[in-house]
């Protein structure tokens, strides 16, 4: 082992877990070296309704691209997550439900109740029409009105889409019309720090680009005011009322569509990322069990929102396909104050905790007092996810929060991954802060030569590439299947491209860089700087804008704009924070610029290109290695970039 900090799963740790280290090393090799034995007995874990023949049929080669794990087989996600679990545990409590206000009560749902809940969900959408294989868009808080919704498109085959509820109208209408959702659920106002979403009269915005959708869905949540529109909105409750607790499970294909998540990527609109059925359901259960050390009676606890791929796959379908207890959060970190992680943990003991590095910065600046006034003695594993964690983080998140006792464990996937990509499994690898350690089972990480795309072996910094499929990964672009080709398969022939920089250290340790594309990580939100510039060249004073990010303390990174106006349209504050502004009201609050710096003119090469390399090191206040302006059609241009920057 390597000189720098290492943590020894200690024996506590050891005498519990699922796989021990030894076991990592034999059941690694074999799920890469026998993939069909292996995943074909990890899958027995889900109920089948048709038991599958074939397990793996899968092809990297370029240009036939082709991902299909069970094929022949049938099951159904929603009997997986619910019913199965009702004749032993169907008086335990399923979901957790904590709202956004610390004295309203908490609620708890049973398995028993969420199958009813999921049922009468189920044959609502029914009645409205919803049918297997019908695309239906969610946008909705963090209540468990939301999981229901999910699971009875689950239920019935229907393919859902959740729109994260922080977006704006215009992205949600984007995102309704790209799949064409006839339906769509929302609540009338969620509600997160105290302070109001106005969700239903998003929608309301949104549907005026939206001929396709027939029907919206509300749940009664806040009960604030709304305006409902004649034969096309329904209220939730009146039509459940009387409605049948009893629905039979659709029998899906494996490879039938579960659901649509839209992404961001480095060029375009997001993308409608597709996960199917199986494998999905097999990967995300066997990675909820086995890197949480997931045992019986536990309390999980997954802050994401269910809006992103954490909170489909580690907030619902992992933990329910595994009859565990899963709380969910409609607040916030800092709500009423930064110790509120920290009261859910105790008041609800907590023993798992799952979290993002964007949040520990921000609770660590906030002050040791609120941490340090909590017990956490319910805690036995800290999780993290979503963007690189520094070692300070990591460190404060292992004394502070886990008091030196528990183990942590940093997560590296993405919404195109399904699940656990690279991860300690806490039993069997030692960590190090920083590093997402070893690849899980099945998983074959390559560090790649950006240019040349050679494979480099041994002690190596690259971009992470991984070398063959494994059951949770995405199957297509929702409607774009030569898009999913070309974005992820054809700059490096016979591998999944991940879009992440990485090194691998000289024990064969992986840690994650951050994006080589374009694409900003932005307090663990994903963000194509091509979604913020088409925003703010859609502004009518705008002529040209380049984007661009740069180190943020507590956001990991901020957003830098670069922006030139039209003619003769005069600079200023005020039009500076109307941008800002107006690219809220575009995209959502999650890309509000953190900088703006007008420029009359951007560097470009003499054919027109934008040089970002050269945008990127004057955002970071970095000139010493601008490298070669000389083949800039104006090389002026980067001077009045440097006297003009902006400080952040
Ligand atoms: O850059 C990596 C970063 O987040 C990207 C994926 O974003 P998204 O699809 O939104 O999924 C986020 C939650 C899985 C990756 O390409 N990322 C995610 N987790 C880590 C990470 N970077 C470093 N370390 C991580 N643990």
């Amino acid at each position: 082992m390597s000189s720098e900090a290492v943590f020894v799963p200690s024996e506590a740790v050891v005498s519990r877990t699922h796989v021990t280290a030894e076991q990592y090393g034999a059941q690694y090799a074999r799920s890469v070296s026998d993939p069909d034995g292996f995943w074909g007995e990890q899958a027995r874990r889900i109920d089948w309704i048709k038991p599958f023949t074939k397990v793996k049929n899968t092809s990297f080669e370029w240009p036939d691209i082709s991902i299909k794990w069970f094929e022949d087989g049938a099951l159904n996600v929603a009997a997986n997550c619910i019913d199965r679990h009702l004749a032993t545990r169907g008086d335990q409590t399923a979901i957790i439900f904590e709202p956004d206000d610390p004295k309203a009560e908490a609620r708890h749902i049973t398995y028993r109740q969420l199958h009813d809940e999921v049922c009468r969900f189920a044959n609502v959408l029914k009645g409205l029409g919803v049918k297997k294989g019908h695309r239906v868009t969610i946008y909705m808080p963090m209540i468990p009105e939301t999981a229901y919704a999910m699971l009875a498109c689950a239920r019935i085959g229907a393919i859902h889409s959740v729109v994260f509820g922080g977006f704006s109208p215009d992205a949600l209408a984007g995102r309704i019309n790209d799949c064409d959702s006839a339906v769509v659920i929302t609540a009338d106002e969620g509600r997160r720090g105290g302070k109001s979403v106005p969700l239903k009269t998003n929608v309301d915005v949104a549907l005026e680009d939206c001929p396709g959708v027939e029907k919206v869905l509300v749940i009664r949540n806040t009960g604030g005011p709304i305006a409902m529109k004649g034969s096309r909105d329904v209220w939730w409750h009146e039509a459940a009322a009387g409605v049948d607790p009893v629905c039979d499970p659709e029998p899906m294909n494996a490879e039938d569509p579960l659901f649509i998540l839209y992404t961001s990527g480095s060029t375009g609109k997001p993308k409608g990322v597709l996960h199917t059925t199986g494998g999905y359901l097999v990967y995300v259960s066997l990675t909820h069990e086995l890197t949480f050390d997931y045992r019986d009676g536990e309390i999980y606890w997954c802050t994401a929102d269910v809006g992103w791929v954490t909170g489909h796959s580690y907030i619902l379908y992992g933990p329910l396909a595994n009859g565990a207890t899963t709380l969910m959060f409609e607040g916030v970190p800092s709500y009423p104050d930064a110790g509120r992680f920290w009261e859910v943990v105790d008041k609800h003991k907590v023993n798992i905790f799952y979290t993002a590095p964007t949040a520990i910065r921000a609770l660590m600046g906030a002050g040791d007092q609120f941490v340090e006034r909590a017990d956490l003695s319910s805690l036995r594993l800290l999780g993290s996810v979503g963007e690189p964690i520094n070692p300070e983080a990591w460190l404060w998140y292992h004394r502070k929060v886990g008091r030196e006792r528990c183990v942590v464990i940093d997560t590296w996937w993405q919404t195109e991954t399904g699940g656990f990509m690279i991860s300690p499994l806490p039993g069997a690898i030692p960590t190090k802060p920083g590093s997402a350690t070893k690849p899980f089972f099945g998983v074959q990480p390559a560090v790649l030569d950006p240019e040349s795309g050679k494979v480099l072996e041994g002690e190596a910094s690259g971009v992470l590439a991984i070398a063959d499929s494994w059951p949770g990964q995405m199957r297509t672009i929702w409607g774009d299947h030569q898009r999913f080709k070309e974005t992820y398969f054809q700059q490096y022939k016979g591998f999944y491209f991940t879009g992440d920089g990485c090194r691998r250290d000289e024990d064969g340790y992986y840690w994650i860089t951050g994006r080589v594309d374009d694409v900003l990580n932005v307090s663990g939100h994903r963000l194509g700087t091509a979604e913020v510039e088409s925003a703010l060249v859609a502004h009518p004073k705008v002529s040209e804008a380049a984007v661009v990010g740069f180190p943020h303390e507590i956001k990991g990174q901020g957003i830098y704009c670069y922006v030139t106006l039209m003619a003769d349209e005069p600079a200023s504050d005020e039009l500076a924070a109307e941008l800002r502004n107006w690219v809220r009201k575009e995209i959502g609050p999650i890309a509000s610029p953190d900088c703006i710096q007008f420029a009359p003119g951007l560097p470009k090469t003499r054919s027109g290109k934008i040089m970002r390399r050269i945008l990127r090191k004057v955002a970071e206040n970095d000139y010493g290695s601008l490298g070669d302006t000389s083949t800039l059609a104006d090389p002026a241009v980067v001077d009045d970039l440097i006297a003009n920057r902006k400080n952040r």
